[in-house]
């Protein structure tokens, strides 16, 4: 399959076509989202309160995430690998933001990096893009800044708000971002923030306007007991991984694994 590129991202929005991101945090899953067609692989940092048990995203570090950078980087054949920047490693200056892509990028062999944040980042963006490292934005509810948010709470409601995030996404586009992620605001802020810009917006509890979806994979397959109201179960996989996993316990406490099918003669 062709790989997707940075370049047919804007193409999809010009023809009308959604494109598609999922989360995935290593080789097992990230090859069964590839091959199903998905055009966007995001490592997120949601890997801290979804895979390594944390509350939230905040204790994230980049050692954490680089090995599963790599583990998704290594299976993908057509989607387009993003690398979220974890909190901590590129807020304080472009040069620093520089140096943690640069990273992702060499030791993850991630095609992009995702970085929180607005206008307050548009200098980290343009740096970036022009040492050749393609950058997705992501703006509303940016969950590192939760501490200051006050929670998981929509973002951009009142007419402040919103014309606030619509010059922090005018200005990540005109810094070279290729596609923003619109978090938990009004579907009416994230219809004019689409209609305005020429790179697709992924939205995430931002409704149907948007260019793109993007959610968390345990989210997706319903892999967890509690999901955000603005995500989908397609599917009841922590079900059915529980029940393979009671089968298992059962046929080895009864004695009917392994049958000799399973089993080696000297
Ligand atoms: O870390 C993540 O999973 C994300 C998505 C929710 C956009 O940033
Ligand atoms: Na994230």
């Amino acid at each position: 399959p062709r790989r997707v590129r940075v370049q047919h991202l804007r193409d999809a929005k010009e023809a009308g076509r959604r494109l598609t991101m999922l989360t995935a945090y290593d080789a097992a899953t990230a090859r069964i989202f590839d091959a199903s067609g998905v055009d966007m692989l995001l490592v997120g940092d949601s890997m801290g309160d979804n895979m390594l048990g944390h509350a939230t995203t905040i204790p994230v570090t980049m050692d954490e995430l680089i090995p599963a950078v790599r583990a998704v980087s290594r299976v993908a054949r057509r989607a387009l690998v993003v690398a979220d920047l974890p909190f901590g490693s590129y807020e304080a200056s472009p040069q620093q933001a520089h140096a943690a892509a640069v990273r992702m990028l060499k030791e993850g062999g991630a095609n992009a990096v995702k970085l929180e944040g607005g206008r307050r980042i548009a200098a980290h963006v343009e740096l970036l893009t022009g040492a050749g490292i393609p950058v997705v934005g992501h703006l509303g509810l940016t969950p590192q800044a939760e501490n200051i948010l006050g929670g998981k709470r929509v973002q951009g409601r009142g007419s402040d708000a919103a014309d606030a995030l619509l010059a922090d996404a005018v200005a990540l586009a005109e810094a070279g971002a290729v596609a923003i992620v619109l978090e938990m605001i009004p579907e009416q802020l994230a219809q004019r923030v689409t209609d305005r810009l020429a790179i697709p917006t992924i939205g995430i509890g931002a409704g149907g306007a948007c260019d793109g979806q993007v959610l968390v994979w345990l989210d997706m397959a319903g892999m967890t007991d509690w999901s955000p109201r603005f995500a989908r179960q397609f599917g009841d996989v922590g079900a059915a991984l529980a029940q393979a996993t009671g089968a298992y316990i059962s046929a080895v406490h009864d004695g009917t694994f392994p049958g000799p099918e399973h089993t080696y003669q000297s």
